[in-house]
């Protein structure tokens, strides 16, 4: 044999070794996507859906950074803090690692009559609630609380961290069938978590995923819109996800420069993804 087929032979076991290896080893950053449905893979409708997380990795240099979808479907920012979604990727978490927290979708619950473990305590401070979920009674904090302690633990491990509000709804269903989209309070508390915590500089950045999904769609129009919403008005097809994540992809590109480190590792250019910067 070859000194060179045994070096080809050394060189891809050192690829396949770095394939499964522990976070110690790896030297590349890895980029946990943590959010529901909308984002997780299937989408929330298996064979018929699918989560904007999924597509992410095409506009990302694959060779710089990987993307691990740690979306759970039905999760709230409550509830995957408390089924310890947010400490599994904290365990994993290397220095130079980044975080995209993005929910929304389940955190509007109700807390009563019957508490479902997803509803955050309303308001954007340190209100809390005591509920009884799975007959445990339990303390419940607001939306922007579960996103400001998540966020602090992971700039603890030393990764940078992108929040963002939720993804709109069909923006057409409505009894007119014309567009209507408004940021809600998750905008307004995403952003103001992210500010709070130091933003950019601090290694919290805010992306407005909603804002730019919505102009997208308001773009496209209700005939095509409304078939990326296969089976209901919340979980997008695969194509609707791939716009969806186009949108996200967008956001990043249209970022000020050195403000989000996730943005470093975008291979298009800003002119080449479809949207407009906002
Ligand atoms: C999805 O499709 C596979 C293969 O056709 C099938 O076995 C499975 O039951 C389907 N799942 C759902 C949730 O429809
Ligand atoms: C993805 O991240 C989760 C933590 O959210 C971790 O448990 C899992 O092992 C990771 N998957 C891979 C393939 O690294
Ligand atoms: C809650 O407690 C009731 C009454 O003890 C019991 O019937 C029920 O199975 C419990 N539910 C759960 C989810 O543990
Ligand atoms: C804060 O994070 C820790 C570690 O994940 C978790 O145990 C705790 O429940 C969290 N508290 C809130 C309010 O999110
Ligand atoms: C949004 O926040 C305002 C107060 O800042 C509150 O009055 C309103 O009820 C909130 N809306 C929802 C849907 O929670
Ligand atoms: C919204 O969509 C759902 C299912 O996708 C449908 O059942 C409902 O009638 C729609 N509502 C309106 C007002 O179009
Ligand atoms: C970026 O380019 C890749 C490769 O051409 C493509 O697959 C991906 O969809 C593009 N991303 C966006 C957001 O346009």
């Amino acid at each position: 044999m070859s000194f060179k087929s045994i070096l080809a032979i050394a060189v891809a076991g050192t690829v396949a070794v770095g394939a499964v290896a522990s976070p110690s080893s790896r030297l590349t950053p890895v980029v946990y996507l943590a959010g529901d449905s909308t984002m997780s893979l299937g989408g929330g409708h298996t064979n018929y859906t699918q989560g904007w997380g999924e597509f992410l990795h095409y506009s990302l240099d694959s060779h710089g950074i990987t993307v691990n979808n740690s979306a759970v479907a039905g999760t709230s920012a409550r509830s995957y803090t408390r089924e310890g979604y947010f400490g599994y990727i904290a365990n994993a978490l290397k220095p130079r690692d980044i975080v995209v927290i993005e929910f929304g979708h389940n955190d509007g619950a109700a807390l009563e009559p019957t508490d479902i473990g997803r509803g955050d305590c309303p308001g954007g401070g340190d209100e809390t609630c005591i509920t009884t979920f799975d007959n445990v009674t339990e303390t419940v904090y607001t939306y922007p609380a579960y996103y400001r302690n998540a966020t602090r633990l992971f700039r603890s491990k030393g990764a940078t961290v992108v929040l963002s509000p939720p993804t709109p709804n069909n923006p057409y269903n409505n009894t007119e069938g014309i567009f209507i989209y408004t940021p809600g309070n998750y905008t307004r508390y995403a952003a103001a978590v992210a500010l709070d915590l130091g933003g950019p500089a601090g290694g919290v950045a805010f992306v407005d995923h909603g804002q730019y999904v919505a102009n997208i769609y308001k773009e496209l129009g209700r005939a095509v819109v409304d078939n990326y919403f296969p089976k209901d008005h919340t979980h997008t097809s695969r194509i609707g996800a791939t716009v969806v994540s186009q949108a996200f992809v967008k956001a990043l590109v249209c970022a000020k420069l050195g403000t989000i480190v996730l943005r470093n590792y975008v291979i298009n250019s800003t002119e080449s993804v479809p949207g407009y910067c906002i």
